[in-house]
């Protein structure tokens, strides 16, 4: 049996993160994943060029039951740390809007700089590797450890870290080992669902807007007490971009989503004072200096759009104004897993350390990065959670 300090089950952004971290305090690591490739998701992130963090990281900017949990980690080790380390390697980044920041050139340099490192301090990675088993074991020196069968070896470790991520994106090897392991051990695991993912719609909304797609447009789109300021995107399968991905992470099922195509103006007010300096114009010919032409045809009838401004009752106006500023639709579903960039829920942070990452119950067992009940916004908030809680689970597995 190969008997190693720490095993890591996960060797992706808050896998690597950890045990570069252990190894660096002397621990055997042994990192074992089932996919053929480590951090398959750091590579496909950002559409190539990896968002590894943002400029203003707070506990806001995170989804849990426990909003106070990602406090402690992030104030451990913050964006400044994780940006040092790039910087350490020369990668050359930049930032977007919101303080967002990218790589320049490939998501690889990230993936790279966190292999270097593992190696540098000695930590194994066995890929390709089907964990079949986990036996919890109690001995009289240690009091606890684990035995973990796979398809490859059986192996012997005293602390084990589950770095296995959400449920997002199956393709890339994901998969709800981290939930399973958490039940085997009695750890709660909230319920799960797809975030960061664009809408589909009912089928009559699809119809009628599907001829919109391509058009993205500044909204200001809200659910519940949530809003997001960013582009939304009219695709031929139904509603994505930013703003969209934003808030699909704080939508349920059967709920209403609020857009205001126009969050710039008061349109009411614009609409009653063009009124009285230009009667004449018609109304088509103000809507389309706002918005693109396509979609006002497909909001506005007609025969309204045909009026000239003269013509037009005030309750009209009103109506303009709330079908553009004040749209309201309920979206069918979601594209779900297939292309979410985000697994919503997971294990209870209640149920482990916020200074360790150990779970509270079963001594020698931690889980880290997005397996646990944290989801981040868009915007690199999700590496740096996985940034944050591997380096801190790192100090003490
Ligand atoms: P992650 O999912 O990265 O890794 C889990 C690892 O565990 C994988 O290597 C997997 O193979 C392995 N594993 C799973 N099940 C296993 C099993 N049964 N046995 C053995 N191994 C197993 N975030 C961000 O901040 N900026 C961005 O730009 C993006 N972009 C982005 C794009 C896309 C398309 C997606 C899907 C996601 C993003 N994200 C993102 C989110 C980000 O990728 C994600 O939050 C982190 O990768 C989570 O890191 P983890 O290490 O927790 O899990």
């Amino acid at each position: 049996m190969n008997k190693v300090d720490v095993i890591i089950i996960g060797a992706s952004a808050s896998g690597l993160m950890c045990a570069i971290e252990a190894a660096k305090r002397g621990r055997e690591v042994l990192i074992l994943d089932h996919a053929n490739k480590a951090g398959k998701k750091i590579l496909m992130s950002g559409g190539g060029r990896c968002n590894f963090t943002n400029y203003d990281v707070t506990s806001k900017n995170y989804i849990s039951h426990n909003s106070h949990f990602v406090k402690s980690a992030l104030s451990r080790f913050t964006q400044w740390d994780f940006i040092a380390m790039v910087e350490s390697y020369k990668i050359p980044y930049h930032e977007r809007e919101h303080g967002q920041l990218f790589c320049n050139d490939s998501s690889k340099d990230i993936l790279n700089l966190l292999l270097n490192e593992c190696k540098k301090a000695n930590v194994k990675i066995q890929l390709n590797t089907e964990i079949i088993n986990i036996d919890p074991q109690s001995d009289l020196q240690s009091n606890h450890h684990f035995i973990i069968k796979s398809n490859n070896d059986d192996y012997h470790c005293l602390s084990l870290v589950i770095a296995t991520g959400g449920l997002s994106i199956p393709k890339m090897g994901a998969s709800p080992f981290g939930y399973k392991v958490a039940e085997q051990f009695n750890i709660k695991v909230w319920p799960t669902s797809a975030g960061l993912v664009p809408f589909t719609l009912h089928k009559q909304d699809k119809e009628t807007l599907s001829e919109l797609s391509g058009i993205a447009i500044d909204s200001l789109v809200s659910s519940k007490n949530m809003s997001f300021r960013e582009n939304i995107l009219f695709t031929h399968r139904g509603l994505s971009g930013p703003a969209i991905l934003q808030i699909s992470s704080y939508w349920s099922a059967g709920e209403a989503i609020k857009i205001n195509l126009l969050p710039n103006i008061d349109l009411l007010e614009y609409l009653t004072a063009a009124a009285k300096k230009q009667p004449q114009i018609k109304l088509k010919t103000l809507l389309y200096k706002l918005l693109p032409k396509r979609l006002i045809n497909v909001f506005i009838k007609a025969e309204t759009l045909d009026k000239t401004l003269q013509e037009i009752s005030y309750k009209q106006f009103q109506h303009v104004t709330s079908q553009l500023q004040s749209w309201s639709f309920k979206p069918n579903g979601t594209e779900g897993y297939r292309t979410a960039e985000v697994t919503i829920g997971g294990v209870d942070c209640d149920a482990l350390s916020s200074k360790t990452f150990e779970s509270k119950t079963v001594a020698g067992l931690y889980f880290i990065g997005e397996v646990m009940d944290i989801s981040g916004w868009l915007g690199g908030y999700n590496f740096q959670w996985s940034w944050s809680s591997g380096w801190c689970a790192g100090q003490y597995v």
